[in-house]
């Protein structure tokens, strides 16, 4: 199925609360949602409602201590279990879970994503990363590897999975109760991987699902991550702040792609993108205040760094002068910088400028939902983005916002599916047939 001239959505599905710290105290909120299946379940649903391709779970194992005298933690409780509680309320959407190539063993990978693939009916994707810290590292009492280990390890542990999925043949289960055949043992092939850095004799005792196998996601934006999603990946979870850059990263991986003899329309590129949508421009702007307004204060310092001007805690309602703008030198170390600078020209006061979100970790939507579409097209149409993986600020009711404000306009302008293609991942983004390892790479 081909849904190149449709881009593709996919939900931060974080800590039950939202992308923003101040989420989990704003009114309506379970303030339990940290630990409830059900929130959780529910705000599947209204990501479902809105047709969006996947949910997408992170998961950094033990960097979880942010600042938890006041905020939660930015992680689930566990991915898999999450998962497993979501595919069993939902029918459509894609389920994908981030798990580490670095610090988990291949077979229990294998076995944990193609039990959710079957539970899901055909809706699992993995999002093999590496693991770049030290702090998860210790988790295992381990050092972390260098860069070339990680990924050499990445290559194999893929590949060993991949294989593990395909040892069960897809007709290898008859479970005949007449002639009491349950299986083709003949079809069911033992791993003998012998890796440098992993190893395994095994088959796996799970049969195919309706998708036959789960979806490779990657995310990363080094040489190395071109390099491994370009062999295995279907989709890229990115992190990218301008249409050149969005536009350089996705070439680099379509041209990863054709160089393992893979049609560059296999991979999708999906940056990241932050929303707060609202009626208008200032009730926007006012739910980010209330939102994060409390960091503001000792957000100036940095953003003061980004601008290259001086700028005072005190002057938080007022605009900076003309002058000062005027001798603004955005940082060339900060991809944010242009934004910032170019938001703070338009005369908003300090505090404005912080809630337009000009220091997050993507780019942000503040107001109403047609400013989110409109990015949206214009990436999509620049060949920078295949689509996006949004982090509403409050699951609550930012889901819905999005669902009934921005999802409506881009149907209009036929740049989003009306409906799911089908019930597996596969169907759903367009990814090509493949069971075990694919043979061109
Ligand atoms: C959008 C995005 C999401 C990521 N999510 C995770 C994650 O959930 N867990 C994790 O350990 N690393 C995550 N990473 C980190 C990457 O796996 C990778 O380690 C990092 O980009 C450093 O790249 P390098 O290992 O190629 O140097 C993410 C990276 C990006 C760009």
């Amino acid at each position: 199925m081909n849904t190149n001239n449709k881009m593709l959505i996919g939900m931060h599905f974080g800590n039950g609360y939202g992308s923003q710290a101040g989420s989990w105290r704003m009114p309506g909120v379970n303030p339990e949602s940290f630990t409830s299946f059900d929130e959780k379940v529910k705000h599947a649903k209204a990501a479902e409602r809105g047709k969006f391709q996947f949910l997408f779970l992170p998961d950094f194992p033990g960097a979880l201590l942010n600042d938890v005298e006041t905020e939660s933690p930015n992680f689930n409780l566990d991915v898999m279990m999450t998962l497993a509680a979501v595919a069993r309320e939902t029918e459509y959407i894609g389920l994908v879970a981030t798990g580490s190539t670095t610090f988990n063993e291949p077979y229990n990978l294998a076995k944990q994503f193609k039990a959710l693939d079957i539970m899901s009916h055909g809706r699992a994707g993995w999002n093999a990363i590496t693991s770049s810290s030290g702090d998860v590292a210790a988790i295992y009492g381990k050092r972390l590897p260098s860069s070339v280990e990680r990924y050499g390890q990445a290559h194999e542990v893929i590949q060993l999975i991949q294989s593990l999925w395909g040892s069960w043949g897809k007709n290898a289960w008859v479970h005949n109760q007449e002639t009491g055949q349950f299986a083709h043992r003949d079809q069911i092939t033992t791993i003998d991987f012998k890796g440098k850095y992993v190893s395994s004799r095994a088959s796996l005792h799970i049969p195919p699902s309706e998708q036959g196998q789960p979806i490779i996601f990657h995310a990363g934006g080094s040489p190395n991550a071109h390099e491994l999603a370009g062999r295995f990946a279907n989709v890229v979870i990115g992190a990218t702040f301008s249409i050149e850059d969005a536009r350089a990263q996705r070439n680099a991986f379509r041209e990863s792609a054709k160089s393992f003899g893979r049609n560059p329309d296999e991979i999708k590129y999906i940056p990241g993108l932050m929303t707060t949508i609202a009626k208008d421009k200032r009730t926007a702007l006012d739910r980010r205040i209330q939102l994060s307004g409390h960091q503001f204060p000792q957000r100036i310092g940095y953003l003061q760094q980004m601008l290259g001007i001086p700028l005072s805690v005190s002057a938080l309602d007022k605009p900076i002068s003309t002058a000062l703008l005027n001798s603004a030198r955005p940082s060339l170390y900060d991809p944010r910088s242009l934004n910032a600078l170019k938001i703070a020209k338009e005369g908003w006061s300090l505090r404005d400028i912080l809630a337009h979100g000009v220091i997050d970790y993507h780019p942000v939507i503040v107001g109403p939902g047609i400013e989110a579409a409109d990015h949206m097209q214009k990436w999509f149409e620049a060949g920078a983005a295949d689509g996006f993986w949004l982090s509403p600020d409050v699951y609550v009711d930012g889901i819905d916002a999005f669902v009934d404000e921005v999802v409506p306009v881009l149907q209009q302008r036929g740049i989003f599916h009306q409906e799911y293609e089908g019930k597996t991942l596969r169907e759903n983004i367009g990814a090509p047939e493949q069971y075990g390892i694919d043979p061109r790479v």
